[in-house]
């Protein structure tokens, strides 16, 4: 089966299509490369053999949209198009409303005349409400976003849900990712940040390789058991896995699912460090720095339904998460560009 990736080009789309290929889908690709390099394509068509038709555009042309559809026979989408600076977003938040509320439309609009109604939608764990007891689950309060993105994703999980509620035909899957890091295991393909990293692993190996003096830890007076934060960190081919796990469950359902993709435990920004230098035998300095604005003591997710319902687990630990980003980091210290 044919399943257009949007967004494939990027850091989740590209673990993604490795996994989607393994499991016999064929991954088709659209992606504008505002955020990314059409080398992580090549890396993937790498690691599987596989080959990857790739439409470089947006997902907001639905002319482009169109000869997709008729160049092609789509029997699924995974929607990973999207902007995803959460300070940046504060900054321009029409740009985000207009990219990822726009290409989520547009998608739906042309799927739904193509008759082709499954779509897996790249929710965040960031659509949760601040004042949730830990672990999240889905039946967890929503709302009070701190940032544009965060409602960006709100507001694109609701647009799905009304839509398969007016349409019984439409099977959509809203899967809330915590934080994804590492890369896949071969280091062809990772994350690499434009500027200076905004999320704690990018920043963490980056200050390893020497590109960054130290990592600020913003905070050590949380209510957590060192004072730093604590996160459901998630290696991101577990995630991958987690969208071949959820085409089959869409395949077989209509209505609109939602699940957490996390693994359940919650390291703090000192685990996640020290775990980084013993692994990987590297030093990583560190100063304590005042608390980031909007961020959460704690946050972890209950992966319960995603076991039960999806079948899915997520199967790597904190030292592959480490492991596995330093190779990257380390094999490709310039990401793509090298
Ligand atoms: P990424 O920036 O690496 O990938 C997004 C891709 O979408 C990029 O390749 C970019 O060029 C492309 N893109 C953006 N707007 C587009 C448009 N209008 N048309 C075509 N292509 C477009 O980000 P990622 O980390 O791989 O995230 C993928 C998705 O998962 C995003 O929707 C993101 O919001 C969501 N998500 C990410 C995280 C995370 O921590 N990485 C957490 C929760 C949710
Ligand atoms: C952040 C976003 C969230 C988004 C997610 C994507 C904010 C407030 N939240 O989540 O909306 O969905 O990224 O992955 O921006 N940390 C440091 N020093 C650093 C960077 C981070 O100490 O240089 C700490 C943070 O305070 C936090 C933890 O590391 O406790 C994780 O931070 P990060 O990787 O940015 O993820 P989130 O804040 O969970």
């Amino acid at each position: 089966m044919n399943v257009l990736v949007t967004g494939g080009a990027g850091y989740i789309g590209s673990h993604t299509c490795v996994e989607l290929i393994e499991a016999g889908y064929q991954p088709i690709v659209i992606d504008n490369l505002c955020n990314s390099s059409a080398k992580s394509l090549q890396r993937v068509q790498q690691i599987t053999g596989g080959q990857i038709p790739f439409y470089q555009g947006d997902v907001r042309d639905e002319a482009l949209l169109n000869r997709i559809f008729d160049e092609n026979t789509i029997g699924c989408a995974i929607h990973f198009a999207g902007l995803k600076a959460v300070g940046e977003s504060v900054e321009k938040p029409l740009e985000y409303y207009e990219n990822n509320l726009c290409a989520t439309m547009t998608l739906c609009r042309v799927m739904a005349k193509r008759g082709v109604k499954k779509l897996i939608f790249s929710s965040s764990a960031t659509v949760y409400s601040g004042d949730n007891e830990m672990p999240l689950r889905e039946t967890s309060k929503t709302g009070n976003c701190t940032n544009p993105y965060g409602w960006t994703k709100y507001m694109g999980e609701q647009i799905l849900r009304d839509i398969a509620k007016a349409d019984p035909a439409w099977s959509v899957v809203n899967l809330r990712y915590f934080n994804p890091v590492g890369a896949h295991e071969s280091g062809l393909i990772g994350e690499h940040p434009n500027g200076i990293p905004n999320n704690l692993m990018p920043y963490i190996s980056q200050t390893a390789i020497g590109k960054r003096d130290h990592l600020n830890v913003f905070g050590n007076d949380y209510p957590t058991p060192d004072g730093t934060g604590v996160r459901d960190y998630i290696h991101v081919v577990d995630l991958a896995k987690g969208h071949v796990a959820a085409i089959e469950y869409l395949m077989q359902h209509t209505g609109e699912g939602v699940f957490n993709l996390g693994t359940g435990h919650g390291y703090s920004v000192l685990d996640m460090v020290h775990a980084f230098e013993s692994v990987n035998g590297v030093k990583v300095p560190y100063v304590i720095a005042p608390r980031r604005a909007g961020d959460l003591p704690t946050c972890y997710a209950d992966p319960g339904k995603s076991r039960e319902v999806l079948g899915w687990t997520a199967g790597r630990d904190q030292n592959d998460m480490c492991r596995d980003t330093w190779n990257w980091q380390s094999k490709n210290p310039n990401g793509y560009d090298d």
